[in-house]
């Protein structure tokens, strides 16, 4: 299948693409960078010794999208472009509605007329809010509580409203818990600009060095060690997760959540990071976060049922995984 990959050069995408190539796919990624490199494809090339077409553009810009579809016969797409940080929305809504929300509309509306009826969707766990865990695809109405998570929950109407006036647009909303890890090449994984926002980026800094110590936002949530809980997930668990969403997809609307079903606190995931990886991880408690909840686990039965897909990698793997990869970064810069 020839699919096109927006936001490919981040993250998940770039792990994705590795992945799609090596099924056999042909990739095209556009990307504008706002929040990655043009090497991250240069890195997608190397793991695979395969092509992968790269546009810089903004998938805000209908035309350079039209452009894109002109170009390539394209099967299927998979709209991972978006901003990702909920405290940031917070500060900047109207950047959050308009870039994640706009994105969807024009992507949805070029993909419409090209007749191009597969869509695989970036949704987020933030969907659920303050939710009982463990999270179950069902729950309606979303419970948002920020402007990013109101962003993926639009969208998800957005397509929604449209799978149901074009019955042969088949769409698959992919709720992500919390991806860590990296490949195991140790060529791509998460690198942020600035101060993390996300626990493993921040922990393997401090690991580094670069940062003194880990701020452990609150330790008195009703959990296992009064640290908040998270579902975190290998980066390549979920990228394994879109194939099988693009294998099995089928005319209509089908939501999963992409998860491992675990929740770990804090402490637990750093006392694993120190016993995978022989590091210390210094930290200091300080008071929570405004909007941040105390736990946050997926109910994965779906997934496990209509995709056969179940997450393979333990949370031990995942901070070895991402510390190979914090290691490399600057070798992997001036190469
Ligand atoms: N990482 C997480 O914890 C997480 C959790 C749930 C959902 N998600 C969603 O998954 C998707 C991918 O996340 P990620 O962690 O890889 O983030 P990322 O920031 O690493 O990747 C997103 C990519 O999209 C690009 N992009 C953003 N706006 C764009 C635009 N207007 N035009 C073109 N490119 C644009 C960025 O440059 C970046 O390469 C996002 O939609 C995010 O909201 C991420």
């Amino acid at each position: 299948m020839n699919i096109l990959v927006t936001g490919g050069a981040g993250y998940i995408g770039v792990h994705t693409c590795v992945v799609l190539l090596e099924k056999g796919h042909t990739v095209i990624v556009a990307d504008n960078l706002c929040n990655s490199k043009a090497d991250s494809i240069n890195k997608v090339r190397q793991i695979t010794r395969k092509e992968i077409t790269f546009y810089n553009i903004d998938v805000t810009d209908e035309q350079a999208l039209e452009t894109i579809f002109l170009q390539h016969k394209i099967d299927s797409v998979i709209h991972f472009a978006g901003l990702k940080a909920v405290g940031e929305s917070v500060k900047l809504p109207l950047d959050y509605y308009f870039n994640n929300v706009v994105s969807t509309l024009l992507l949805a509306k070029v993909c419409l007329k090209h007749q191009v009826n597969r869509f695989i969707f970036s949704s987020s766990a933030t969907v659920y809010g303050n939710n009982t865990v463990p999270f179950v695809e069902t729950l309606d109405p979303l419970p948002t509580t920020n402007p990013y998570g109101e962003t993926k929950a639009m969208s998800e109407r957005v397509l929604t409203d449209i799978a149901r006036t074009n019955p042969s647009f088949s769409v698959s909303l992919l709720r992500y818990f919390n991806p860590i890890g990296a490949h195991q090449s140790g060529l791509i994984g998460e690198d942020p600009n600035g101060i993390p926002n996300n626990l493993m980026p921040y922990i393997t800094q401090v690991a580094k060095g670069k940062l003194e110590k880990l701020m452990v936002f609150g330790n008195d949530f009703f959990t296992v060690d009064g640290t908040g809980v998270r579902d975190y997930i290998h980066v390549m668990d979920l990228a394994e997760g879109h194939v099988a969403a693009l294998d099995n997809l089928t005319e209509g609307v089908h939501i999963y959540n992409l998860g491992t079903g675990q929740g770990t606190s804090v402490l637990q995931l750093i006392e694993a990071f120190e016993e995978a990886n022989g590091v210390g991880i210094p930290y200091e408690i300080v008071d929570r976060r405004p909007g941040d909840i105390a736990s946050s686990y997926a109910n994965v039965l779906k997934a496990k049922r209509e995709l056969g897909w179940i997450a393979k990698h333990n949370i031990k793997a995942m901070c070895r995984d991402a510390w190979r990869f914090e290691k490399n970064i600057e070798q992997l810069r001036v190469r």
